[in-house]
């Protein structure tokens, strides 16, 4: 790193998100820059990154040729309307995204979050039902502990109950949830895949009896979950869901807004579980998460029932973004595709599952560890709750690791350690080494 920025001395103007604002305020911790594993603190303190920021820089910080492209393309076209205009970068970014996706899922619509990449998703899926005269399709299905960010599509079809609770008479009607996966009297320490939970899916038959399968529009499902603690599809999980959805003419959602680009040694949890989705919402590491960006990849059959539905000159969906395939977000996402390509770096995080996979299990005797799991690059390691304070435990952990230079990811009382890509052994030694001390340290 050249320079490093001066520590900013008034902290009171930025609202931070999802953020303790007062706490912060008064331990800040700042990251002041980034290269390669590593975070630097103001103070010039390294920190290893086991986390890609929040799962999304998984070739690592300060990639040159990301950066250079992005310079590049500056100076060639900083701005256009993607609204009745196109610019080639963006057409070649969505061809180069297309390519990565399951055969099928090659028309893409650019956002710029994967809170506004879920919200595209779902009203893809209600203008699909409509253009083909089942517009009374309108439900639309999530699951309890799913994440879709914040958005009120993505939070009304998500399962966080903290992100509801202050806008719950607002959120959407006519959405149902299914129950979630996670049950640690069946499947604590499973490594990869638990082998219980397959017939959790049969609640979907249950709730489209309920609703009746022909008012419902789609089902949204995390193939992994991160947000609320790293929750891994059970054996035969995810393909039930996709064989009810298919025999009841429902479309499937899979988010992959943390998933997609190698998280789990595959361009997607798609292709790694071998089931296909009708759309794959992504953001994050699509361009290494330099500008931001996001995505739905979406089944050439549905993207040819909305489009081939209006009379010709119409606008076919009145959905879209000013930032919508911004160059310079393309030019980034151009790049980072072509690096994940040349350094092979999904079959790397393959390659590297077992090591990681060891490293996060050697702690499940550590003091207040009651459930440590796994699948790619992710690991969760849940610690039972502080009686009466619910999360502090963790949060403790997670800020005696930042100070002892490894920044991991707390969300409740678990853990979750997904670091960029370009891991080496020793650093996950380091990680899980540090977090194996300090859960020693704490009460
Ligand atoms: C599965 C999933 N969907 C959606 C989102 C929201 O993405 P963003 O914060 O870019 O809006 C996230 C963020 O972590 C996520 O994990």
């Amino acid at each position: 790193m050249s320079s490093q920025p001066t520590p900013p001395t008034d902290l009171s103007n930025l609202w931070m998100p999802f953020t303790a604002n007062r706490a912060f305020k008064r331990t800040p911790r700042l990251l002041a820059g980034a290269q390669g594993m590593y975070y630097t603190t103001p103070d010039g303190q390294s920190v290893l990154d086991g986390t890609a920021g929040l799962w999304c820089v998984n070739a690592g910080h300060g990639r040159k040729e990301i950066r250079d492209a992005i310079t590049r393309q500056l100076a060639v076209l900083d701005y256009a309307p993607s609204f009745q205009l196109g610019h080639p970068i963006g057409f070649e970014a969505a061809t180069r995204v297309a390519s990565m996706m399951p055969a099928g899922l090659d028309r893409i619509f650019f956002t710029n979050s994967g809170s506004e990449a879920a919200d595209s998703a779902l009203k893809i899926a209600l203008a699909y039902h409509r253009a083909r005269g089942e517009a009374q399709r309108t439900r639309l299905i999530g699951r309890e502990r799913g994440y879709h960010g914040v958005g009120f599509g993505g939070m009304s079809v998500g399962g966080i109950p903290g992100n509801r609770k202050t806008f719950s008479s607002n959120l959407l009607p006519s959405v149902d949830h299914l129950s979630h996966t996670h049950d640690l009297s069946h499947n604590a320490f499973s490594r990869g895949q638990p082998a219980w939970g397959a017939h959790m899916a049969d609640e979907l038959e249950r709730l489209l009896q309920l609703h009746d399968p022909s008012t419902v529009a789609a089902v949204i499902v995390e193939p992994l979950a991160g947000s609320t603690g790293v929750l891994v599809p059970p054996q035969g999980y995810l393909e039930r869901l996709r064989e009810i959805c298919t025999k009841n003419g429902v479309l499937l959602i899979f988010d992959e807004v943390i998933t997609a680009f190698g998280r789990l040694g595959a361009a997607t949890a798609s292709e790694r579980f071998g089931v296909t989705p009708d759309l794959i919402t992504m953001a994050k590491a699509i361009n290494n998460a330099a500008v931001p960006m996001g995505a739905v990849a979406v089944r050439r059959e549905v993207h040819d029932a909305v489009v081939q539905a209006g009379a010709e000159g119409t606008i076919e969906l009145a959905h879209g973004y000013t930032y919508s395939a911004h160059p310079l977000a393309a030019a980034a996402t151009i790049a980072t595709l072509d690096l994940y390509r040349q350094t092979r770096l999904f079959e790397r995080a393959r390659e590297l599952e077992p090591v990681f996979e060891q490293a996060a299990h050697a702690l499940r005797e550590a003091p207040h560890v009651i459930d440590v799991r796994n699948l790619g690059l992710v690991a969760g390691i849940e610690l039972a709750p502080r009686d009466g304070a619910p999360g502090a435990r963790a949060a403790e952990v997670f800020a005696r690791c930042f100070d002892a230079g490894v920044m991991v990811r707390y969300t409740g009382d678990t853990l979750a350690f997904s670091p960029p890509l370009i891991i080496e052994g020793e650093q996950i030694t380091q990680l899980f080494g540090t977090v194996a001390k300090v859960l020693r340290e704490v009460r």
